[in-house]
């Protein structure tokens, strides 16, 4: 048996997608257990490529199981246009292979409304949202006032729920100046919607625990990152989820005793969408270099991403906090080039060294990064297949985040394709 869960270790986009599709060869069942269609993973399969938002990545292959669980916040809009985008492209997504929690929270159109609306009333102080609804989705989820998937399952209740909360989102939304929603348009919608999602609804805790308790192997794929974590993250510029592999747990209904290992996903430099502290930031001609040779653009708002060198204090830091077991080291291909490459082994905070990531912005800010400077490699390094065929350069630094860590470093990704990585051994 192995529950394996595999999140990103940065300020996400570090390559979760491809890694989850490279490891679902061997799972039987993925699952998502946080976040929503603010994600954008990417999977290159042969000559195609896929940009999955919501869907597990494991739904490229026919023979997986893949679920989504009860942690995440599910737009049901985005998930039938991101059903009709697979299909379009041959990828089969029949309730065989997909399954939906039924205590799932759901996006509603006031959500994505809201989240437009505080953006702009936050004015300079704005997070830099993907405007996917996600914050306000996860807000009325603790507020008490969300819609389940079973709650749309039960004509009456949904009723309801949708009438008490147009209402009160009506309100908050005329007092920001934004337009109001029509009861009887948004029911009709979602109820639509309900009939179509019907066959794919299940207590999927169960099914997790049943798969496990078979001795199945099951993925757990984080979205987003580390340091976007509501608790552990840069607040207030993060996620409105827990990110880290704690989040597994309450995200899908699985016992902590039933998770076997944490993959930390890692990009071999760092990088960030929207605001927030970034203390290893690259604001001259080698962070627009590295933009432009990793493609660093959002696949969910198509910004650009901030680029800067890699962060070995966020990487301890995202080791210790989810209990990792190993690092995937992504994207070192994309430092080929370079003559010398930086990594950051701490921060000089007054006349203190810190080698952990301190939660108050005010004392990040002040933080400067203390830097170990690397000879770089070329770009054969992504014709690599395995670890002795890498640059004795490229392993050096491989070597020294092992060690800053205390983690060992399973994969190494060489590529955006399938067959561009390295396994040095198996989970
Ligand atoms: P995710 O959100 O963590 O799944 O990552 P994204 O898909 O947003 O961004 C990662 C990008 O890097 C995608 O375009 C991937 O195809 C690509 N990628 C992943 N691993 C590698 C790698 O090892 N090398 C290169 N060059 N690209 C990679
Ligand atoms: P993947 O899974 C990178 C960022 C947004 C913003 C903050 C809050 O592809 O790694 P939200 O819409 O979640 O309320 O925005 O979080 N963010 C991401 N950044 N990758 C992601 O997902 C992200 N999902 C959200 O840019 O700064
Ligand atoms: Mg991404």
């Amino acid at each position: 048996m192995s529950a394996f869960v595999v999140l990103g270790a940065q300020w996400g986009d570090e390559g979760k997608g491809k890694m989850t599709d490279y490891l679902a060869e061997k799972a039987d069942v993925v699952v998502r257990f946080q976040g929503g269609n603010n994600a954008g993973h990417t999977v290159e399969v042969g000559e195609k490529q896929y940009k999955l938002h919501l869907i597990p990545s494991g739904i490229l292959y026919d023979n997986k199981l893949n679920i989504i669980g009860n942690g995440v916040v599910l737009d049901p809009k985005a998930m039938f246009e991101e059903i009709d985008y697979l299909e379009g492209l041959g990828v089969e997504v029949t309730p065989e292979k997909l399954l939906i929690s039924d205590r799932t929270q759901v996006i509603m159109p006031y959500h994505r409304i809201l989240d437009g609306l505080k953006e702009r009333a936050r004015g300079k102080n704005d997070i830099g949202t993907t405007g996917k609804g996600i914050g306000p989705c996860y807000t009325d989820k603790a507020e008490r006032s969300g819609i389940r998937v079973c709650d749309l399952m039960h004509e009456k209740e949904f009723e309801e729920k949708l009438r008490k909360n147009i209402e009160d989102k009506n309100a908050i939304i005329s007092l920001y100046g934004g337009e109001t929603l029509d009861y009887d348009t948004v029911y009709n919608e979602y109820m639509a919607y309900a009939e179509r999602m019907r066959p794919y609804v299940q207590d999927t805790s169960v099914t997790i625990y049943d798969e496990i308790k078979a001795n199945k192997n099951v993925l757990f794929e984080g979205a987003q990152g580390s340091l976007l974590d509501i608790d552990y993250g840069t607040y207030p510029y993060v996620t409105s989820s827990n990110t880290v592999a704690g989040g597994v747990c309450t995200g899908t209904g699985v016992g902590p005793t039933m998770i076997t290992n944490a993959v930390g996903i890692a990009k071999a430099y760092t990088t960030r969408v929207g605001k927030g502290p970034f203390p290893t930031e690259l604001n001259d001609e080698i962070g627009d270099w590295i933009r432009e040779k990793g493609h660093e653009y959002g696949v969910t708002t198509g910004r650009s991403r901030r680029c800067g060198w890699l962060d070995l204090v966020i990487l301890k830091s995202t080791a210790r906090v989810s209990g990792l077991t190993s690092f995937a080291v992504t994207k070192i291909d994309t430092l080929g080039g370079l003559e010398k490459i930086k990594m950051c082994t701490g921060y000089k905070l007054g006349d203190k060294v810190i080698d952990y990531f301190p939660a108050s912005l005010e004392d990040l800010a002040k933080c400067e990064p203390i830097y170990e400077e690397f000879d770089g490699w070329d770009d054969s390094v992504a014709d690599a297949r395995s670890y002795d065929e890498l640059p004795k350069n490229a392993k050096a630094y491989l070597n020294r985040i092992a060690e800053f860590t205390g983690t060992r470093i399973s994969i190494i990704g060489v590529g955006p394709k399938r067959d561009q990585t390295i396994t040095i051994d198996e989970l």
